[in-house]
């Protein structure tokens, strides 16, 4: 039986994502701002949790229709077969999203779900689930359209970009799956070099290891549906076990480098890459992105450089980016340098062409993701002169 299943996403990554999830075998694949709907038997729900790089989430579509006030909304949940999907001793939470709505409190449509479900768990089994806000063994999501109410459960629990390698965040990390969007979009493959010259706790290091592993992101921790009744051990045993068998060893001299002039950064990104068992897929450094050398004479740079929300900060960038600028320039030449930044001077305080940009969301914060060929002499003369009058 074909299930529905909705798959959100950072934006900006939703084409990307749609590959992906078609790559794992998803049907009727179509997009939408934010995430991506699809179809796929129930082993498919398994399949993208364990395999996807760049999902928040796995949504599962267990009802709706249309809708005018909160009483459709509770015949809606209260038609669902609740105790077929899971048991009453599950705790549950519910959270609803809307775009366009008319109705006006969303917490009341919460909890009327919240009702909904327990009231059919009670007719049928004469106990209801409780509530756990913090840790649920079942989360419920109720996306209302001006129209439409769409009734998921989520088969991720814990969201997608949590791998379970993290252990001690650096100050700004990208959250996982946007740093593999990154990767996804610069159209790397483990066959050219990487290098992030400030890897902070090194996430794009992390993620592009993962790929040139053959590694899936999600073999490190548990999933939302193994609290559901169809959830079956042995079967998800075996998927597991032959990702597990796919892990490749790493090549005698890596490929993938990471560096940062922070020594607490490189601590954090050396215990997180051990934290994901990709020790010898990369090499970590010390060094200052302005006066590190490139290892090899091509390859792609990608990073997120540091920004600033507060005046002093962005004062200190415009005069850090321009030295970016030429480092990059000189040092790199032969290279092509994908820089994500929600900071708009970036390219211009850089002095370098930039021959595409991709917008992207970090969060809420509108970003782009700036492709700059660094081909010699691909420093425009304005830029020269600004920078040596500086
Ligand atoms: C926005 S953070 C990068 C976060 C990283 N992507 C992650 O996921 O953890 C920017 C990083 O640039 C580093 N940085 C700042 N100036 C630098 C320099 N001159 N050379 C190398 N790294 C630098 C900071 O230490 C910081 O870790």
């Amino acid at each position: 039986m074909a299930e529905r299943y909705f798959a959100p996403c950072p934006r900006g990554l939703e084409a990307a994502l749609a590959d992906e999830l078609t790559q794992l075998g998803a049907a009727k694949v179509a997009t939408t701002d934010g995430g991506v709907a699809f179809a796929g038997d129930l082993a498919l729900a398994m399949h993208a949790n364990l395999e996807s790089r760049l999902a928040s989430r796995i949504l599962w579509r267990v009802g709706g229709g249309p809708y005018r006030n909160e009483k459709d909304v509770y015949a809606l949940v209260h038609a669902i077969d609740w105790h077929r999907l899971f048991t009453p001793e599950r705790t549950l939470r519910v959270d609803v999203a809307a775009t366009r709505s008319p109705l006006t409190s969303l917490e009341f449509v919460t909890l009327r779900t919240k009702d909904a479900v327990c009231d059919r768990f009670r007719a049928e089994r004469g106990i209801r689930p409780s509530v756990d806000k913090r840790a649920p063994d079942v989360r419920i999501y109720i996306y209302l359209t001006d129209r439409d109410a769409i009734v998921y459960v989520d088969t991720s629990g814990e969201p997608l970009f949590k791998r379970g390698y993290r252990r001690d965040a650096d100050e700004a990390p990208l959250r996982e799956n946007l740093a593999a969007g990154l990767l996804a979009l610069a159209r790397w493959t483990p066959e050219q070099t990487l290098l992030d010259p400030m890897c902070g706790s090194a996430t794009i290091v992390i993620e592009a290891a993962m790929i040139a592993a053959q590694r899936a992101p999600g073999l490190k921790r548990s999933f939302g549906f193994q609290k559901l009744m169809w959830y079956d051990g042995p079967s998800w045993q075996r998927i597991k076990q032959s990702a597990h068998d796919r892990v490749r060893e790493p090549s005698a001299t890596p490929t993938i480098f990471g560096s940062d002039i922070d020594a607490s950064a490189i601590a954090k990104a050396i215990s997180n890459i051990s934290a994901a068992q990709m020790n010898g897929f990369a090499a970590i450094e010390r060094a200052d992105v302005l006066t590190r050398s490139a290892p090899v004479s091509s390859g792609i740079v990608l990073a997120n450089p540091p920004y600033g929300v507060r005046l002093s900060d962005q004062q200190q960038l415009a005069a850090f980016y321009p030295l970016l600028g030429d480092a990059l320039k000189k040092r790199f030449a032969g290279w092509t340098a994908y820089l994500f930044s929600g900071d708009m001077r970036l390219p211009k305080l850089l002095g370098l062409k930039v021959a595409k940009r991709t917008p992207l969301y970090n969060g809420a914060l509108d970003c782009r993701l700036f492709e700059i060929p660094l081909v010699a002499g691909s420093m425009r003369d304005g830029a020269m002169l600004k920078s040596k009058a500086r």
